[in-house]
């Protein structure tokens, strides 16, 4: 039975795969193309996100830089969570189906080293969590976040406007780091029973014994790291189509020159009131 269902896994993988990258990433691609928003963020250098930030005091951090939005730990634990699952990915998939001859050991310990770094990683991010006291910004939602997750998808699906910042993640991104963190744990409990099938102790029974247990794990191993996949695809493909210069603050420590929107006035939403100076008493009030 373990046969077949792992067939079947391979089979439906490989079409959840195929599915995100046709049905998704390429459709969005092209409509990103034809609707002038690739011109606008990559050509232009012109970021909604940004201008909002500058325009509109309800927006999260107005009017502040980038930086203080990620504390330089969290910055440290995404490059080494970020190299060490690429590693394991290339290492696991290697190890499912070695697709050259002679690389067993170096996959295999390449794969040993980094599920410890990986663990130990996932293990400092929640003592972070917890010490900086910031998850709330992860793992709470209101009812703002209904109205606001429309407007998001709206953008996200062509049918509406650029969409605020009015929290530190929008309500569709927000579950994807708790649900990051819970497949990585699913994964590191299911590695470590793949490789010591002891640890599994009294349950091994449910499935029949230790063996019979790790071949159980190794199939949830093998599904969960296929959702990871499609997770993940999606999350830097969104991250640097619509928040490149975020992501350049986050990975590289460069902060985007935000007087550049000073002058410009993001979309007429979000444009400050434009206000007439009275010359004989300096006084000011906004004209519409
Ligand atoms: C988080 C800690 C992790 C641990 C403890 C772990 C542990 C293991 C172990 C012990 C094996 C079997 C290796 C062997 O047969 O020599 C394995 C296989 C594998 N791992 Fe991991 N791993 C982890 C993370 C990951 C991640 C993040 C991915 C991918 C994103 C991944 C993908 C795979 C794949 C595809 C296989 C092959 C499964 C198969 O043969 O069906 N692993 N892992």
């Amino acid at each position: 039975m373990l046969e077949t269902l792992n067939v079947w896994v391979d089979t439906i993988g490989f079409l959840l795969a195929a599915g995100i990258v046709i049905g998704f990433i390429v459709p969005h691609f092209i409509a990103s193309v034809l609707t002038g928003r690739v011109k606008k963020h990559f050509v232009d250098d012109y970021w909604d996100s940004l201008a909002h930030r500058m325009h509109d005091p309800k927006q999260f951090h107005y009017k502040q830089p980038i930086g203080p939005d990620f504390p330089q730990p969290i910055r440290v634990w995404h490059w080494v969570n970020l190299v060490s699952w690429m590693i394991l990915l290339i290492s696991g998939l290697y190890i499912r189906y070695p697709w050259f001859s002679g690389g067993r050991e170096v996959m295999r310990n390449a794969h040993y080293f980094f599920m410890y770094l990986i663990t130990i990683n996932l293990i400092l991010r929640f003592a972070y969590l917890y010490f900086a006291k910031n998850w709330r910004d992860y793992l709470t939602f209101d009812k703002t976040d209904i109205s606001w997750g429309i407007s998001v998808a709206r953008y996200y699906t062509f049918t509406g406007p650029p969409y605020d910042h009015l929290k530190k993640f929008n309500p569709l991104q927000r579950p994807a780091y708790p649900a990051i963190w819970a497949m990585l744990i699913l994964q590191a409990f299911t590695g470590f029973i793949i490789w010591q099938p002891a640890v599994g102790g009294l349950f091994s029974g449910i499935f029949g014994g230790p063996a019979d247990m790790a071949a159980w794990m190794r199939l949830v191993h093998n599904i969960n790291m296929r959702f990871m996949v499609a997770l993940v695809t999606i999350h830097s493909y969104l991250g640097s189509m619509e928040d490149f210069p975020v992501l350049k603050v986050f990975w590289f420590w460069k902060e985007p020159d935000l007087t550049k929107y000073e002058h410009e006035h993001g979309d007429e939403a979000h444009q400050e009131p434009k206000l007439e100076i009275d010359e004989s008493t300096g006084s000011a009030t906004p004209s519409h």
